[in-house]
């Protein structure tokens, strides 16, 4: 599909030299009663507390990472929504898969993007947005283009970015358009099929298949193998006995962690 085909479209970005985190901008000027409309995106130079998910901290480059976030807005119910994040890994994947840094990478569940067994995007989608009916989401995403000295070492393991099998990366000011229409692909096959729209490529590059992992949820623990993805995007694990059971949101994921 061309991009200038998507029927998302996302507005020129607001590029901003210094902002604490770009999600808590979008979601100041939500707060703020501002007009922020679908398809709106903030990207910064440098955010001074960039956020990761489960209350993490996520550091860029100060020579220049990806950072930025979007807001998008639908009628679906949201638990449908929870699925929109693991479309935007998807296509943070065909971006990085471009050339000329050509870089294979696979997509961790819920929503991370590996190189090699290393973490080069995140992505933390905030919602709740429920003004005049719909449902908005801020949507964050950090992809690592260059080396930051002491990362790994900080956060106790190991980070891969597009520096380490591209030297010649560019400036994130002209890559942005260029994952934006990678983004905008993806949402709309996403907008009109569903998480089935893209269950199959996520399948196809999920990480940690075979797996055997231990999710703690808030019915309980589950213990299996990963087996893939189901119909809602759940994580599927298959138990000793055979039997598949889909997992949502879990509050901690044991033997989910990428090998040191
Ligand atoms: C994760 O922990 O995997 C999620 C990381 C999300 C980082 C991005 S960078 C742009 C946006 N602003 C933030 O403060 N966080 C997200």
């Amino acid at each position: 599909m061309n991009p200038s085909d998507a029927g998302f479209r996302f507005f020129p970005p607001i590029w901003l030299e210094e902002v604490s985190s770009t999600n808590d901008h979008l979601k100041e000027l939500l707060a703020a009663g501002e007009s922020v409309a679908a398809g709106m995106v903030v990207a910064a130079r440098r955010q001074v507390r960039g956020k990761g998910r489960m209350g993490g901290v996520w550091q860029s480059s100060p020579k220049g990472d990806l950072t930025f976030s979007f807001y998008w807005r639908s009628d679906r119910p949201p638990v449908t929504v929870a699925t929109l994040p693991m479309a935007c890994a998807l296509a943070v994947r065909d971006f990085l898969a471009l050339p000329p840094w050509n870089i294979r990478t696979q997509c961790k569940w819920p929503n991370d993007v590996l190189a090699n067994n290393a973490k080069i995007c995140g992505i933390l989608a905030e919602g709740g947005d429920t003004r005049s009916g719909g449902f908005g989401l801020v949507v964050g995403i950090g992809v690592n283009l260059r080396r930051v000295s002491g990362r790994d070492e900080a956060i106790g393991r190991r980070t891969a970015t597009v520096e380490d099998h591209y030297p010649e990366v560019g400036d994130p000011f002209e890559l942005l358009p260029i994952l934006l229409d990678c983004l905008a692909v993806r949402i709309e096959i996403w907008e009109r099929s569903g998480f089935e729209g893209i269950r199959g490529d996520l399948v196809d590059c999920l990480w940690g298949v075979g797996q055997n992992v231990t999710a703690k949820t808030t019915n309980g623990t589950v213990r299996g193998i990963v087996a893939g993805l189901a119909e809602g995007g759940e994580l599927v694990l298959k138990g000793d006995d055979g039997t598949d059971t889909k997992v949502a949101s879990v509050t901690a994921l044991d033997g989910w962690e990428i090998p040191a």
